[in-house]
């Protein structure tokens, strides 16, 4: 194992894996979780997502951090542990480490263990006085920070909109596990996308060179080669919507045909246009995610919009 990654909780294996997708694919809505997107191949893919004209959340986000960071700066003061939940590849948390004044240690936590490594190296490099101490680990389980952090006042980081993909019940016991995390002097910056028109929804999670439907089509190529399972990845396909209801986009394999599956013994039949549910992408107005952070022991201390009103950093305080 690379000496710089302490894998102190790491995720979950194969038999995990294969009790969730046989658990999914029994339900009567078939469904897979949004988090085994991302092995290599996946965390590839959405990075590649963000480079999209369509995907304006990364963009509009990264405006947002280069106009905010001295803000958040300010707030957090000096000597902090700065603790990205879901760091990918974490890019967008150069921005917080070049206004923070001394920043103690940086905790990246993703459950793709080769980008955590990759990101954790390059962030090394890039500031040599830090300490780098990344955890690889599911966080919806839970898990501790390392002990190097010490008594710094804590500042979480959740970009992405990674928020947007728990259900809003399990988003407000994630914040509240996120609060207990990060102490009673912790802060916490959470990137949220908002509620706006369909057609820009729509065109963000169905883009035109057909990078997301390949994103959502890798669950079934991993599937096939950790689970020896046999889908016919020409016989699905890839298919987004807004929920107005559930206030989410949901993104869906649909079979194509009627058709079997065989998976580590089990058999699992797909009516045509039968659908499994792989990831949700809730939105919110700015009052609404407020609500459910204060829900969860959060208070609202600032909440930054772009001028078109696409996406909101929200900075909450225990
Ligand atoms: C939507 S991407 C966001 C990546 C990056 N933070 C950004 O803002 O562009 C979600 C990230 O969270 C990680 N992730 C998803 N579910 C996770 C889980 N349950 N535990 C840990 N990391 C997870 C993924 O590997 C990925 O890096």
């Amino acid at each position: 194992m690379d000496a710089l990654v302490a894998d102190i909780h790491p995720p979950k294996g194969a038999e995990q894996f294969a009790a969730d997708v046989i658990a999914g694919l029994s339900q009567p809505q078939k469904t897979l979780p949004s988090k085994y997107f991302y092995d290599t191949r996946g965390s590839d893919l959405f990075e590649q997502i963000c480079e999209l004209p369509e995907y304006y959340p990364t963009r509009t986000e990264m405006a947002l951090l280069r106009d905010r960071a001295s803000d958040v700066a300010a707030r957090a003061g000096a000597d902090v542990a700065l603790v990205e939940f879901g760091s990918g590849a974490s890019i967008k948390v150069h921005m917080l480490l070049d206004a923070l004044d001394a920043p103690r240690a940086y905790v990246p936590v993703d459950i793709s263990g080769d980008h955590l490594r990759a990101g954790a190296k390059s962030i090394a490099a890039d500031y040599p006085g830090l300490a780098v101490l990344p955890v690889h680990a599911d966080f919806t389980t839970q898990f501790a920070l390392p002990p190097e952090v010490g008594d710094a006042v804590h500042l979480g980081f959740f970009p992405g909109s990674t928020i947007g993909n728990f259900t809003r019940d399990a988003a407000r016991a994630f914040l509240a596990d996120a609060r207990r995390t990060l102490g009673d002097g912790g802060i916490f910056l959470v990137g949220v996308d908002v509620k706006k028109d369909q057609a820009t929804l729509h065109a963000a999670y169905d883009d035109a060179a057909g990078v997301t439907a390949a994103f959502n089509m890798n669950l079934l190529v991993r599937i096939n080669r950790e689970l020896a399972a046999d889908f016919d990845l020409d016989a699905f396909g890839h298919r987004a919507f807004f929920n107005d209801e559930r206030g989410a986009v949901e993104m869906h394999l649909v079979s194509r045909k009627p058709q079997s599956v065989e998976l580590l013994g089990q058999r699992f039949d797909f009516r045509a246009d039968e659908t499994i549910h792989t990831e949700d992408s809730h939105k919110y107005g700015t009052a609404e995610f407020a609500d459910l952070a204060a829900a969860a022991g959060w208070r609202a201390d600032e909440v930054w919009c772009d001028p078109d009103e696409l996406f909101s950093l929200h900075l909450l305080r225990a």
